[in-house]
């Protein structure tokens, strides 16, 4: 059981206009990977030395692989891998041996490489009759490590995708509107059609958000996405600039291309 941490009484901030567009652009996808991963071990470290230990949400899809090798890799012995513990931001409703499997694949890239002790990881159980009593066990589980009324992560790994979802939390979906649970079934637009995600208030919760965004087929929706206010129901991923911690968005050129104006300052390193 890990230890208690105090935490101030985390309620989730009313929705409002932040600007929140740290866009940090980088060559491409390695860099943007070797990048991302100085600031998350940097972070962990820093989590763990005030408070002791740390926890962290890891992405799915294929867009943070490179950064959890080099977590892995590189970046392994920076980190007190005891001290962390390892939850998901979504997952996709298959057998965690499958291959689209979110959790087979940080536990491949990452996890088999690190000593995390097997108590401290997370994944998201896909084994219940139906998504919807996964998604309560999994809320259960989040209950139990934040003792507090709200979670309050220190480190999120989000990606986005070409129709500006992250998570599991896509475009016009129920899910978006949810205020009080913190885990819910939701259905994607492509195979495997089934997940469980995280919902908005446990995003705009977090400390430290982290967006990778690597490619040309998300240059539109990043635009979206940092665009004005951040339509967060039409691109959910917006969301996340509603949140009381930090975001960064890690973009490579390709993937930034279509950035516009105050967020073109960010890309050359005016972070505003
Ligand atoms: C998932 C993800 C999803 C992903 C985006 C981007 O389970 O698919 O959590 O939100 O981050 O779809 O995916 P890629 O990185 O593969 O482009």
């Amino acid at each position: 059981m890990r230890p208690k941490r105090s935490h101030p009484e985390a309620q989730p901030s009313p929705p409002r206009l932040i600007v929140k567009r740290d866009l940090r652009v980088c060559a491409d996808l390695a860099d943007l990977s070797r990048q991302a991963a100085e600031a998350v071990a940097e972070t962990i470290d820093d989590v763990v030395r005030t408070a002791g230990t740390c926890s962290i949400v890891l992405a799915g899809g294929k867009t943070p692989r490179t950064l959890y090798r080099l977590l892995a890799s590189q970046f392994r012995a920076r980190i007190a891998w005891a001290n962390v513990y390892v939850f998901w931001g979504d997952e996709r409703y298959v057998p965690p041996g499958d291959p689209r499997s979110n959790y087979r694949t940080a536990k491949e890239m990452l996890l088999d490489h690190v000593p995390c002790p097997p108590a401290n990881v997370h994944p998201m159980p896909t084994h219940f009759q139906s998504a919807d009593a996964a998604a309560r066990e999994y809320e259960r589980t989040l209950r139990n490590h934040f003792v507090e009324r709200w979670p309050h992560f220190d480190v999120v790994l989000l990606g986005i995708g070409e129709d500006g979802h992250t998570a599991s939390l896509f475009p016009g979906s129920l899910a978006l509107a949810e205020r009080t649970r913190w885990v819910v079934a939701a259905q994607a637009p492509v195979e495997p059609k089934v997940r469980l995600t995280v919902t908005v208030p446990v995003l705009t919760g977090a400390a430290a958000v982290h967006v990778l965004a690597a490619g040309a087929t998300k240059a539109e929706a990043l635009r979206h996405v940092l665009a004005g206010a951040g339509d967060w129901i039409k691109y959910p991923a917006a969301a996340v600039r509603l949140g009381t911690g930090s975001v960064t968005w890690w973009a490579d050129r390709e993937a930034a291309a279509l950035a516009h104006g105050r967020t073109r300052a960010a890309m050359i390193g005016l972070s505003l």
